[in-house]
């Protein structure tokens, strides 16, 4: 299915060239004649700070501080798309092949320092093989400016320096596929075990922000956007296809590889998985097509390398539950019971059998079949065989849960629930026999403290009329897309993969902190919920201003009550390299009574 609503007519460039005085080229791509094995050979010198020759790259500051190797590659500061970053106070600029060698009418702009606002970045113009060895020796520019200490200095060889000429020449000199004139495409993954519940109300949220978000960029709307979107024409419509899934897992990555030859796609936007979602994240790194924060029970079996993910999943939650029980009061011995048909309970299962046997306890695994009648067999009996002082990891699948309504729990046993396998919704249906002695593990912020956060995802569902129906997918959802949405605007018009990763590794934490302190500020001073709908509809821009970062620090030191995220999770947040963006949980239990309340037992765990 492919969800494609209107396209965008006139091109904001035609609108805005006289009034910015600037020309609105295309970007002018060199025909690159450029001999593979220097590529290789700069890229060697970026990225892994080697040279031709076997050894090590070496640098210098002016303080006499040397350098060498990985630690001297380019990459550390101007990252892979050669885009540039912060270090400390410092801008790196980009030095990709449009901005070092670019036209002198191509307008090319980047806003690499989201902290100060809208200070862009213009091109380098001017660089030849000279001027760039000449800034690499003595840090002068070829403008004739001395440079900044935090670029080091590079004594390179004529052919080496020609090697890196020509890789910074290739650099992101082209948009990443899936990006268009006038599109961008996205596709969404859902793998065939997600329920008809979950995919449909994914679907119309989906479908639903596509339409605001496809509309708001038709010409006529395009306010929204600020200038320098305008002038560099980053509005694109979106298309955004729906991937489903179907048979077994070993067929996936075919299925995957056929869609994206008849489409290619810039990102994977969100997704959908209660198993198996190591073969999607498998297919990502082999196109190094960045997977964005999917809803899924276990992100991967892997690294990870094309992955933005919102946490580890079960095996985040089977690491949480070993480091809590090996605190607690000793386990004689823990059982888990194990979906046998879901590879995520598969997976924490083996994750917490690797934190928990080299400690030295015993550890036994019961396997459940998918047939109920089969599984109500196993589990009774696993249940009889346990003993006082047993600790019991539950592994189970939606479907599974009802199984507990049909046993008695044993005395003297603690049980232990995946939150994220079983989904958020079955704590509200726990038999009232259970209610004392079943705990959650839950990596979410507690139902009860994340109203704050989750205002704006309510208000967003009430305006569409869509039903909240799992407020942890929803929100993972909502956060996805408006991140992409905010993302791909900061990013202007460097369409490149590399840089959607780098950027959302560094603006995440920054831009949550802004986000939430902008959406408290709205709650006092917009006050009814209608308002912040509206005020809903037009969010955008991810600038942090500096004072506001300071604001929110000292509120927060203050003890002033302030949500620290906008979503389900309590903070958000990643570094350079850095897949999970939270990377803890909490152990919970029912509080007595019929309210099904949910309390924290233990501190936020990270292990
Ligand atoms: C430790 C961080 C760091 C490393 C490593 C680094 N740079 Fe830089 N680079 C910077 C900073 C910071 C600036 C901005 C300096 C300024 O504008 O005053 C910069 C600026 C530049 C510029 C633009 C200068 C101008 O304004 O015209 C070029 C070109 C450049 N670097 C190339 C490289 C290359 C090629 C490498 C690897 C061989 C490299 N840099 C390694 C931090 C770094």
């Amino acid at each position: 299915m492919s969800i494609s609503l209107f396209p965008v007519g006139l091109r904001a460039c035609l609108l805005l060239a006289s009034f910015l005085g600037g020309v609105c080229a295309a970007a002018a791509l060199p025909d690159t004649a450029l001999q593979p094995d220097l590529v290789e050979q700069g890229r060697l010198i970026y990225v892994e700070g080697r040279l031709a020759s076997g050894a090590a790259l070496q640098a210098t500051r002016n303080s006499g501080a040397a350098l060498s190797g990985r630690d001297a590659a380019c990459t550390n500061c101007h990252r892979a798309s050669g885009m540039g970053s912060v270090e400390g106070q410092a801008r790196v600029p980009p030095i990709s092949q449009r901005y070092l060698f670019g036209q002198a009418d191509d307008l090319v702009m980047a806003n690499v320092d989201g902290r100060r606002g809208k200070t862009l970045n213009r091109g380098l113009s001017g660089y030849t093989e000279a001027t760039l060895g000449h800034l690499l020796q003595d840090g002068i520019s070829p403008a004739g400016r001395q440079v900044s200490d935090v670029m080091p200095h590079f004594t390179l060889q004529p052919s080496e320096l020609q090697a890196l000429r020509s890789y910074l020449q290739q650099l992101s000199s082209e948009y990443s596929p899936g990006v268009g004139k006038d599109v961008i495409r996205f596709a969404t993954v859902i793998t065939p075990e997600v329920s008809e519940a979950r995919r449909s109300v994914f679907k119309s949220m989906l479908q639903s922000a596509l339409a605001s978000k496809n509309s708001s960029t038709a010409p006529r709307k395009r306010h929204m956007a600020a200038a320098a979107s305008f002038a560099t024409q980053t509005e694109r419509h979106w298309d955004v296809q729906v991937w489903e899934l179907s048979g077994s897992a070993d067929t996936w990555g075919a299925q995957l590889n056929a869609h994206y030859a008849a489409t290619p796609v810039f990102a994977l936007l969100s997704g959908l998985s209660d198993s198996n979602w190591a073969p999607v994240d498998a297919f990502c790194r082999s196109q190094a097509l960045p997977c964005w924060f999917p809803s899924v029970a276990l992100a991967t079996a892997g690294d990870a390398q094309y992955g933005l993910y919102f946490s580890r999943g079960v095996a985040l939650e089977a690491d949480v539950l070993a480091s809590y029980l090996a605190d607690a009061a000793p386990v004689r011995q823990m059982v888990q019971v194990v979906s046998a048909d879901n590879a995520a309970a598969r997976a924490a299962a083996t994750e917490l059998r690797q934190a928990w046997l080299p400690k030295g306890h015993a550890l036994q695994d019961v396997a459940l079949s998918a047939d109920p009648a089969q599984a109500l067999v196993s589990l009774r009996k696993a249940l009889q065989a346990t003993h006082a002082g047993d600790a019991v990891a539950l592994w189970l699948s939606p479907a599974q849960w009802p199984l507990l309504e049909m046993l008695t729990p044993p005395q003297g046993v603690q049980f232990y629930a995946s939150s994220t396998l079983g989904q958020d919704a079955a704590w509200s249906t726990v038999p009232a026999a259970w209610q004392p002695v079943l705990h959650g593990i839950y990596p979410y912020q507690l139902p009860q403290e994340r109203a704050a956060n989750l205002a704006y995802l309510h208000a967003w569902l009430k305006l569409r009329n869509i039903p909240l129906v799992d407020e942890v997918l929803q929100s993972e959802l909502f956060f996805s897309l408006n991140l992409m949405t905010d993302t791909l605007q900061d990013m202007l018009d460097n369409l490149y993969r590399d840089y959607l990763m780098e950027r959302t590794e560094d603006m995440l934490g920054k831009r949550e902190s802004a986000k939430a302190w902008q959406e408290s500020r709205d709650r006092q001073t917009l006050g009814r919920l209608g308002r912040v709908a509206v005020k809903s509809e037009s969010l955008s821009g991810t600038a942090v201003p500096d004072a506001l970062n300071a604001e929110g620090a000292q509120r927060r030191a203050f003890g002033v009550g302030i949500s620290e995220g906008t979503t389900i999770y309590p903070h958000l947040t990643l570094g350079p390299g850095q897949r999970y963006a939270s990377r803890g949980a909490y152990i919970v239990r029912l509080a007595p009574g019929p309210a099904h309340t949910l309390e924290a037992i233990s501190d936020w765990i990270v292990p």
